[in-house]
């Protein structure tokens, strides 16, 4: 398997998306992410996920206008904050955040969390978006199977990608095998598992057969499992380190072996319980 940090998943609708991106969530001020993007700039990162909810669109939009790649070479994906889905609400905030990250159209934009009560108008306001070219691709996070069978019943367009958390200590078997089916593409949000998976003995003896850190054996089992990954990290060696994983390939026997540290072990929220009080 060749991979590099330009690799490609072509989602349902043809776009091509970057399997390696970068996550900004908890970077909010201008330096402290200028500095991190223009790392991940110099290593290769093209794709760069943020949210409404992260609070940083604004340094985020000004940090990527600086960063010296033209807007066509990158990836840029958001997501509406639960407190402005429905379907005015959604179609407002999508303009404020296109002003905030200076752009005049988003790469990707994604319903952050399943809510029971706004659930339909808020797709409904992601399809208008998608036909009036305002966002190359729309696409879910934290949805499971469940939300994926009600969304079906009314919506036009089916979600192109689901944001979902994903590492070696949940690893989300049943709803892997149904996007899959499915041909819905899987992001892995969290992918270190908050840094818990990184310690674990065995990422750390495969790493050390590689000469490699337990993170890159883990961003490396994503790859391999075709997740878009999208790491975060404020310090410029640990960017680099992160990306630095096209020299060496996880054996069947390895990934197998991964797969069974499973736990189902969340670092975040539950999305049925999400669901289910619209929102946290
Ligand atoms: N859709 C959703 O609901 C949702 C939820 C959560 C996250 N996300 C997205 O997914 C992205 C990634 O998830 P995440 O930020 O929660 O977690 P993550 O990427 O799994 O882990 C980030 C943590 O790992 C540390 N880290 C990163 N690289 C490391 C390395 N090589 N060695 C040691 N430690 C390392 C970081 O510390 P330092 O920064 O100090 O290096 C940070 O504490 C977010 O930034 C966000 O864009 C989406």
């Amino acid at each position: 398997m060749t991979f590099s940090i330009n690799n490609k998943i072509v989602l349902s609708n043809d776009v091509a998306m970057e399997q390696f991106g970068f996550g900004t969530y908890t970077l909010t001020e201008f330096d402290q992410l200028s500095r991190a993007i223009n790392a991940a700039i110099k290593v290769g990162y093209r794709a760069f996920d943020t949210a409404q909810f992260y609070h940083n669109e604004k340094p985020l939009g000004q940090a990527l206008k600086q960063c010296g790649v033209q807007r066509e070479k990158l990836f840029i994906t958001s997501k509406i904050d639960n407190s402005n889905q429905g379907y005015d609400k959604t179609l407002i905030s999508f303009e404020n955040t296109l002003n905030d990250l200076q752009l005049d159209y988003l790469d990707l934009f994604l319903v952050h969390w399943p809510l029971i009560d706004t659930f339909f108008d808020t797709w409904r306001a992601f399809e208008t978006l998608y036909e009036q070219k305002l966002v190359r691709a729309i696409g879910v996070c934290n949805f499971h199977i469940s939300h994926f069978e009600l969304l079906a019943k009314k919506a036009n367009i089916q979600p192109m990608i689901n944001q979902i958390e994903i590492h070696p200590y949940l690893t989300q078997v049943d709803l892997v095998k149904y996007l899959r089916k499915h041909n819905i593409a899987i992001e892995a949000w969290s992918p270190l598992g908050r840094n818990k998976v990184i310690s674990d003995p065995l990422l750390v003896e495969i790493g050390d057969k590689y000469h490699k850190s337990s993170s890159q054996i883990t961003l490396r089992w994503h790859l391999q499992n075709g997740y878009i990954v999208i790491p975060k990290s404020g310090h410029p060696d640990r960017i680099a380190e992160n990306a630095n994983l096209f020299d060496f390939e996880l054996t069947p026997k390895e990934m197998k072996q991964i797969n069974g540290l499973n736990k189902n072990l969340r670092t975040g929220d539950n999305p049925d319980e999400i669901f289910k009080n619209n929102g946290f």
